[in-house]
């Protein structure tokens, strides 16, 4: 393997020998696997589980890694192509990303979206232009509409807990002080289909996903012989859930313009999960979040401290899966 940027570029079979593996690392350590490789992290944008869990991981197969946070200790780096660097930016990604590329085995990049112009998120036009610097084996920690690394840990989480693969998944849009990008609700969206789970979109009007995200997530159905739906009747949606996956995002309908968002949000503050949500769901129903949540404003304290909430698990599971990712990656095995 040698890229892990969207879990649509692998057939469902090759994500389940993936999980697979990650089952059996998992169940037979191999602490000296990766010695002598070595992974390079590069983060644009902040984090806590992919910056711990890939370290982590890395470490229990024997490799070593690097860190890299632009102005954290580095040099500050500009992406724009064709800029003026005459700002805080004192070097490029065209230089950064291939030096850093040739001090590894395999790269890890973090770039969130722009969060200016939808067109231009949608199409990955940063991480495309990172992909295309780097000349090692290329890993997406988070780019603007894509979280393949959650959404693997996700559907590994699932099938820990026996939530059927034909059973009801609800990403529900839940509120947040401020717009977030579309990185995982696509990549939760595409991952919940993959899986031929039936998918419903639950989210307020003007919060509908990207039709480009919609349409990549229907042909995933199609094929594994799931559905995908979107609806802003929460009781309909909820009503037999086995999944209940809370993710708060911005309005494409608005991007970019955080004045008009804030007002759209304004009567949106009943979209925090409660305990009454699960009236009506399955009464295994499972409440499932990337984190980090916002308390009280995304999920009630009632449910996110209820035996519903797997979010732990599903968060140390981040590490048994990439280090799956890694193995497959860099012993081509
Ligand atoms: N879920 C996730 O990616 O967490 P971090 O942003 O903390 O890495």
């Amino acid at each position: 393997m040698q890229r892990f940027l969207d879990l649509a570029d692998f057939e469902r079979a090759e994500v389940k020998d993936l999980l697979g593996l990650a089952a059996r690392l998992q169940q037979h350590p191999d602490p000296h696997a990766l010695a002598g490789k070595v992974l390079g992290l590069l983060f644009m944008n902040p984090s806590l589980r992919t910056l711990a869990s890939f370290q982590s991981g890395m470490m229990r197969l024997g490799g070593s890694v690097f860190v890299v946070t632009p102005g954290q200790g580095t040099w500050q780096l500009e992406t724009r192509n064709g800029a003026v660097m005459n700002g805080v930016a004192a070097e490029h990604i065209k230089e950064a990303i291939p030096v850093m590329a040739s001090y590894c085995d395999a790269l890890g990049v973090r770039m969130f979206a722009e969060g200016k112009n939808l067109h231009a998120d949608v199409n990955e036009t940063g991480f495309k232009m990172i992909a295309d610097l780097c000349d090692k084996p290329l890993i997406n920690l988070e780019s603007a509409v894509n979280h393949p690394c959650q959404a693997l840990a996700d559907w590994y989480t699932m099938d820990e807990l026996n939530v059927p693969e034909r059973g009801k998944f609800v990403i529900s849009w839940v509120n947040h002080p401020r717009a977030l990008p579309l990185a995982v609700p696509s990549a939760t969206v595409q991952m919940a289909a993959m899986r031929g789970m039936e998918v419903v979109v639950l989210r307020p009007e003007g919060y509908a996903l990207p039709d480009a995200i919609m349409e990549k997530a229907h042909r995933a159905a199609k094929a594994s012989g799931g559905n995908v739906t979107e609806t802003t009747d929460r009781a309909s949606a909820l009503k037999g859930a086995q999944v209940v996956y809370a993710k708060e995002w911005g309005s494409p309908q608005h991007y970019g313009d955080a004045e008009a968002e804030t007002r759209l949000r304004e009567d949106l503050m009943d979209w925090c999960v409660k305990d009454s949500w699960f009236k009506h769901t399955d009464p295994e129903c499972r409440l499932m979040h990337c984190l980090p949540v916002r308390r009280n404003v995304a999920v009630d304290d009632e449910v996110l401290d209820s035996s519903r909430s797997v979010v732990i698990h599903e968060a140390f599971n981040r590490m048994v899966v990439q280090m799956a990712v890694l193995y497959r990656m860099l012993r081509n095995a």
